[in-house]
C-alpha cells in the first residue's frame, strides 16, 4: 500500500505517548562529543585548499587582473578569474530575470565581491596566492546607506536606479479612520542590519568522480545546492550529489547557494582533487546576507475605548547590491496583527553599495514589530488602558492582510492571556513601578509585545520513507536537513509514536541528494509541519503492510486488526495478537517500505503561529545601560511536538531578539569608504551570557490543529525571534520613559535622553 491510498483522514493522536514529551536530541551525544560530522570537517584524500580574491572597495571596477605571479606560487594548482574559460557564469537574478551580475564580474557592487579563486596545497598557499594576484581597480562612488541611496545625484547600483518600489497595500479609508480616532501616534523607527553568525561558516568540499559531483555543504537545503549549482554548472541533476549531515546554524543564510559551492567545483573539475572551500568570518560577513537595515514611519489611530482606526506604515528597506527585496514584509504585521478596518502600507527598497540582504529569521517581522509593537504601547498609554487589555480587544479571527480569509486556529489571546498570568504582567507592573519610586541609579520597567509569523503553514511536496527492519529496528529517510532544531528527533519521535519502536532503534537517513528523497529547504518554520506529516503518512503506510501481513498469519481481515504496542493484534480480542517480529510475511521479505507524502492544506484558511513575550528590564539612569532580567515567551505552533527543542527554540529567539534590541549593528563607513567597519565578532556583537538572562521562561500553548495537517502542528523557529525586541523598548520606556527607536540601543543617546527627561532624578 502506497501513500496515496493510505486512509485519507488518520485521526490526530488524542493522547500521544511520545509526540510532546520533553526528549533530548537523537544526535545530542555526537553533537556534544565533537564525533558528528560537519560539512566543515570533511577532509577527502588529496584535498586541496580554496581561496578568493574579493573587492577590497564597496564600489569598483576591475580594470585588469595578473594572475601570472599566483600560477608561480609553490603549492598553487589552478587560479580562476572572470577570463577563465567557463568562468562567466550568470549570478544573482534580477526582478526581470536576467541576471545583474556574473561569478567575478569586474563591475564590484559590494566590499567582498569576487574576483578571483586560487586552489592550492595548503590553505596558507592558498591564501599566499590570493595576496600575489594584481589587479588594477577604478575605485567609484559608493552609497551605503538607504536613504541617501534614494536621494537624488547617488551613484547607482543598477542602471534603473537605487530605488524600487515595493508593494502598495491599502484597505478601507485611512483619512476617515484618523478623523475618528481620539488618539493618533506617530513615530519614526530605523533597525541596522543584522550580519548573518552562525558558528559553523558556509563553504563546501567538492569532489568530482568522472562526471559526478559530490559537494558536501553546510546548507539548509541539499536539494536547493543541487539544482542551484546544477543549473550553474549547466549538468543534469542526477550528477550533483550535495550532502548536508549536520549544519551548524543558517538561520536563513544557508537556504540559497553560495558562490563559493561554483568555485569549488570548478577548481575541483580543473584540478582533478577534491576541493574545500569554507569562508573566514570575515568573508561571511561580506557575503552571506544580512537582515536589511530599514527605517520605518507608522502612525496609527485609536478610540478611547481601544477600538484601533487606523494605521499608516512606509517602510524603506536596505536590500544591498543584488536583491530588490529590503523592504520585503516590512508591513506584514502592521496588515495582519490586528484587527483595524483602515490600513496603507507603502514599501521601497533601496540598492546600495553593500552585501546583499538574505532572509534571517522571520524576515522582515522583527523589524516591523519593532515599530508596530512600540505604536501600540504608545497608544495603550495614551488611553490609559493597559497593553495587553488594547492587544486582546483587537485579537483577529481572520487575515485581514489576505482578504479576510479566517485563521484555522488562532492562540494570539491565549498567548496574551497565559503569557501574562504566568508573567505576573500585574504584579510585574506594580513592582517595577514601586521600585523606581524608591529611586537609585537602576530604574526597573517591564514591557511585552506579541507578533505572528506569515508562514509556519509548512505544505507540499515532501516524500518520506520508512524502512521497518525484521528485527523491529526502523530507517527513516527524508531529505531535509536539521538545521539545529531537533528536526531529526522530532521526525523519530513521529516513528516512535506510530509503530512503538524505541528511539534508540531508529536511524536517520537524511539530507543527501543521492540516497533520501525530495525537500525543500529548512526554513521558514515549516520543516516541520512540512516533513512531520508525510513522516507520519510513511509510518501508518509500514504499519498498514504489517497489519496485512499479520492478517494472513492469524487468519483475520485486515480491518480486525491493528498495531499496538508492538504487535498486529484483534481489535474485538486483544488475545489474538502476534509479535511484529513474528509476522511470517516480514520474516520472508525482511523489510516493509512504507511511503508518505504530505498531504495539501486544506483550502480557504490560513495557518499560522501566534506569539506574545514579556520581559523586565533595569536602566541605569546614568549610563543608559539596559539589563535584561527576565523573558517570558508564550507561543502557539499548534501541537508541542517536543517540549524540550521547543523551549531550545524559544530560548534562541529571544536571544537573537536581544542581539537585535541591544548589540547587533552592521557599521558600514558611510559617506567615506563604504567598507565594513566590524567585520570580526570583536567588534560586531552577538548577544552572549552577559545580555541574556539565565531567567527565560517557555510558555506554550498546546494547541493541536488537526484539520492543518496529519500531526496537527506549525512552525515555531521564527515567531520565537519577533515581538522580543519591541518588548524590551516597551520595558525600557517603563523604567525611563524615553522611547528607543532605534536598533541596536546607543547607551550614551540614551542616557544624555533620560537626563533631558528627568534632569532631577540625576542627583
Ligand atoms: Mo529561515 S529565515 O526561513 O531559515
Amino acid at each position: 500500500m502506497t501513500a496515496e491510498s493510505r486512509p485519507p483522514a488518520a485521526a490526530g493522536w488524542a493522547t500521544p505517548r511520545v509526540v510532546g514529551q520533553p526528549l533530548p536530541r537523537v544526535d545530542a551525544h555526537e553533537r556534544v562529543a565533537g564525533t558528528a560530522i560537519f560539512p566543515s570537517d570533511v577532509q577527502l584524500p588529496g584535498m586541496l585548499h580554496a581561496a578568493v580574491l574579493r573587492s577590497p572597495h564597496a564600489h569598483a571596477r576591475v580594470l585588469r587582473v595578473d594572475v601570472a605571479k599566483a600560477e608561480r606560487m609553490p603549492g598553487v594548482l589552478a587560479v580562476l578569474h572572470d577570463g577563465s574559460p567557463g568562468a562567466q557564469i550568470a549570478w544573482h537574478p534580477g526582478r526581470d530575470g536576467k541576471p545583474l551580475s556574473r561569478l567575478f564580474d569586474p563591475h564590484c557592487r559590494h566590499e567582498g565581491e569576487e574576483i578571483a579563486a586560487v586552489a592550492a596545497e595548503t590553505p596558507y598557499q592558498a591564501r599566499d596566492a590570493v595576496r600575489a594576484i594584481a589587479v588594477d581597480y577604478e575605485v567609484l562612488p559608493a552609497v551605503v546607506d538607504a536613504e541617501e541611496a534614494i536621494s537624488p545625484g547617488a551613484p547607482a547600483v543598477h542602471p534603473g536606479g537605487n530605488r524600487v518600489p515595493g508593494d502598495r497595500y491599502e484597505r478601507g479609508d485611512v483619512a476617515a479612520g484618523f478623523a475618528a480616532a481620539d488618539e493618533v501616534v506617530e513615530m519614526r523607527f530605523s533597525t541596522a542590519a543584522e550580519l548573518h553568525a552562525p558558528l559553523e561558516l558556509h563553504g563546501c568540499v567538492a569532489r568530482w568522480e568522472g562526471e559526478q559531483l559530490t559537494i558536501w555543504e553546510s546548507t539548509q537545503g541539499v536539494y536547493a545546492v543541487q539544482s542551484e549549482v546544477a543549473a550553474a554548472l549547466g549538468l543534469p541533476l542526477a550528477r550533483v550529489r550535495v550532502i548536508g549531515h549536520y549544519v551548524g546554524g543558517g538561520f536563513g543564510s544557508k537556504l540559497a547557494t553560495g558562490k563559493w559551492s561554483v568555485i569549488a567545483a570548478l577548481l575541483s573539475r580543473l584540478t582533478g582533487r577534491p576541493v574545500r572551500l569554507f569562508l573566514t568570518r570575515e568573508e561571511s560577513f561580506l557575503v552571506t546576507g544580512n537582515r536589511p537595515a530599514s527605517v520605518m514611519r507608522l502612525k496609527a489611530g485609536v478610540k478611547r475605548d481601544g477600538t484601533l482606526t487606523a494605521f499608516e506604515f512606509e517602510g524603506l528597506g536596505a536590500g544591498g547590491a543584488y536583491s530588490p527585496n529590503g523592504a520585503g514584509l516590512l508591513d506584514w504585521l502592521v496588515r495582519d496583527l490586528y484587527t483595524c478596518p483602515n490600513v496603507r502600507c507603502t514599501t521601497t527598497n533601496a540598492f546600495i553599495h553593500a552585501g546583499t540582504e538574505r532572509a534571517m529569521r522571520a524576515p522582515g517581522h522583527p523589524q516591523g514589530a519593532w515599530a508596530l509593537e512600540q505604536v501600540i504601547d504608545e497608544l495603550a498609554r495614551r488611553i490609559g488602558m493597559d497593553p495587553v487589555a488594547l492587544r486582546r480587544r483587537n485579537v483577529p479571527a481572520v487575515s485581514q492582510g489576505r482578504g479576510g480569509m479566517p485563521y484555522l486556529t488562532t492562540g494570539l489571546d491565549a498567548c496574551l492571556e497565559e503569557g501574562a498570568k504566568a508573567f505576573g504582567w500585574e504584579e510585574a507592573k506594580a513592582g517595577a513601578a514601586a521600585a523606581r519610586r524608591a529611586g537609585g541609579v537602576w530604574a526597573r520597567g517591564v514591557g511585552m509585545g506579541a507578533g505572528l509569523w506569515i508562514g509556519g503553514a509548512g505544505g507540499d511536496p515532501a516524500t518520506v520513507f520508512v524502512k521497518y527492519f525484521v528485527d523491529g529496528s526502523v530507517n527513516l529517510n527524508m531529505g531535509a536537513s536539521d538545521i539545529g532544531t531537533g528536526t531529526k528527533t522530532v521526525m523519530a519521535m513521529i516513528v516512535s509514536e506510530e509503530l512503538g519502536v524505541p528511539l534508540a532503534k531508529i536511524q536517520i537517513e537524511h539530507a543527501d541528494t543521492g540516497t533520501t528523497q525530495f525537500a525543500t529547504p529548512s526554513g521558514g518554520s515549516k520543516t516541520v509541519p512540512t516533513e512531520g506529516p508525510a513522516v507520519r503518512a510513511a509510518a501508518l503506510d509500514c504499519a498498514a503492510q504489517l497489519v496485512a501481513l499479520a492478517a494472513a498469519d492469524l487468519g483475520l481481515p485486515a480491518a480486525a486488526l491493528e498495531l499496538r504496542d508492538g504487535a498486529v493484534v484483534a481489535r474485538e480480542d486483544p488475545a489474538r495478537r502476534l509479535p511484529l517480529g513474528e509476522i511470517s510475511g516480514l520474516r520472508r521479505q525482511r523489510v516493509v517500505v512504507g511511503k508518505g507524502t504530505r498531504e495539501r492544506n486544506p483550502a480557504g484558511s490560513v495557518i499560522c503561529p501566534f506569539a506574545a513575550q514579556f520581559c523586565e528590564v533595569e536602566v541605569n539612569r546614568l549610563t543608559g545601560e539596559v539589563r535584561v532580567l527576565r523573558f517570558l515567551g508564550a507561543h502557539e505552533s499548534g501541537r508541542v511536538m517536543n517540549r524540550m527543542t521547543f523551549d531550545n527554540q524559544v530560548c534562541g529567539g529571544i536571544t537573537m531578539g536581544i542581539g537585535f534590541a541591544l548589540t547587533e549593528r552592521r557599521t558600514l563607513d558611510r559617506g567615506q569608504t563604504g567598507k565594513l567597519c566590524n567585520f570580526a565578532w570583536h567588534d560586531y556583537k552577538i548577544p552572549t551570557a552577559l545580555e541574556v538572562p539565565a531567567a527565560i521562561v517557555s510558555h506554550p500553548i498546546d494547541l493541536p490543529v488537526p484539520e492543518a495537517n496529519l500531526i496537527g502542528a506549525k512552525g515555531l523557529g521564527e515567531p520565537v525571534t519577533i515581538p522580543t525586541a519591541a518588548a524590551i523598548a516597551n520595558a525600557v520606556f517603563d523604567a525611563v520613559g524615553v522611547r528607543i527607536t532605534d536598533t541596536p540601543v546607543n547607551l550614551t543617546r540614551l542616557a544624555g535622553r533620560i537626563a533631558a527627561a528627568a534632569p532631577a532624578e540625576r542627583s
